[in-house]
């Protein structure tokens, strides 16, 4: 096989020449002793604040890359042909998923590109290599359909949170949400679904919007042009939010795809420290998360104030 024996790299043998550093990218943070990762590996995963968008690197730049595929469809597709874009002819690409998180059909999303593809299975993983071929099959296509697109008057993209539809959820809170005063954050805000009915409220003076997910951040700066919003790419963990007046949410219950209680709750607890006393939560979430002894916990009241259609509305005073 064409990865196995040969160097791709010039030799490195004494009096061979000065052997070039090859460029290389990463997507996502594959587990430990999975697929090797280059080492100074650009990382180029939207979900990471601070990475490199893979849309900003030229084509055929790039030597090798490993992606952590996404789960949904469009989203795998639009990077894989993103990766493969961004590869010189020749150049390595590693893909992997869980199996059953879109592992199972990535050798036929890759061949779809036109690729030829080692796939071998390896700690409920699937895993392909592949070398990228001189000519892309349908690269321009697959790179539409996850681009980012406006529905209506909204900017959202495959990948992002619920990126097509307002989740029933949001929804609720969005109905149940009295006018806000001062200043505030939304939390996890995505494209700015909540924000946009928050800042409906004249007496809103300022609304940090904060999310991990490039992909929604760049949608919000164009669905929320309030000069009031400031859009900020960051782990709210990390955000040093304080002296808020209200903070709204509809927590996280998934980190990197697999179902993360905890980060609920961790936001629970920041909303608590970045609130003034007395400053009030207002959060939606699906009525199987158990999050009515993390917000007694951190909150001096909490009030149910809607449930319907599996989810619950609570506003949680500090
Ligand atoms: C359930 S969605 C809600 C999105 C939006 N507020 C809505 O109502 O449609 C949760 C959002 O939190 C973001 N998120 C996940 N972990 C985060 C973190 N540690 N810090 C900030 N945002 C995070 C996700 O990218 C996602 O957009």
């Amino acid at each position: 096989m064409w990865w196995s024996a040969t160097p791709r790299w010039p030799s490195t043998a004494p009096g061979s020449g000065v052997r070039p550093v090859p460029a290389a990218i990463v997507y996502g943070t594959p587990p430990y002793n999975l697929v090797d990762v280059p080492t100074g590996a650009v990382q180029v995963s939207p979900i990471l604040p601070g990475s490199t968008a893979l849309e900003s690197l030229p084509d055929a730049s790039q030597d090798e890359a490993v992606i952590a595929a996404p789960p949904g469809t469009a989203e795998r597709d639009y990077a894989l042909a993103q990766a493969l874009r961004v590869l010189k002819p020749g150049g390595r690409l590693t893909a992997f998923a869980p199996k059953d998180k879109g592992g199972s059909r990535l050798k036929k999303s890759l061949e779809a590109f036109g690729c030829e593809v080692f796939e071998e299975s390896r700690k409920h993983n699937r895993i392909c290599t592949v070398e990228r071929p001189q000519t892309i099959v349908g690269l321009d296509a697959f790179v539409a359909k996850g681009a980012a697109e406006q529905m209506g008057e909204l900017w959202s993209q495959p990948g992002v949170f619920s990126w097509d539809r307002v989740d029933p959820g949001s929804a609720l809170l969005i109905a149940n949400l009295p006018p806000l005063k001062g200043k505030g954050a939304d939390f996890g805000a995505g494209i700015g679904i909540l924000a946009l009915t928050v800042l409906a409220s004249p007496d809103v003076k300022s609304l940090a919007l904060v999310d991990v997910d490039r992909r929604a951040i760049e949608a919000a700066r164009k669905n929320v042009t309030d000069p009031r919003a400031t859009i900020v790419w960051e782990d709210v963990r990390q955000a040093g939010l304080a002296d808020l007046d209200f903070v709204v949410m509809n927590p996280p219950f998934h980190d990197g795809g697999a179902e993360d209680r905890a980060l609920g709750v961790a936001f629970i607890e920041t909303a608590a420290k970045a609130l003034r006393k007395g400053g009030t939560c207002w959060l939606t979430a699906n009525r199987h998360l158990p999050y009515e002894r993390p917000l007694g916990a951190a909150f001096s009241k909490v009030e149910l104030r809607a449930e319907a259609g599996g989810y619950k509305i609570y506003e949680a005073r500090k």
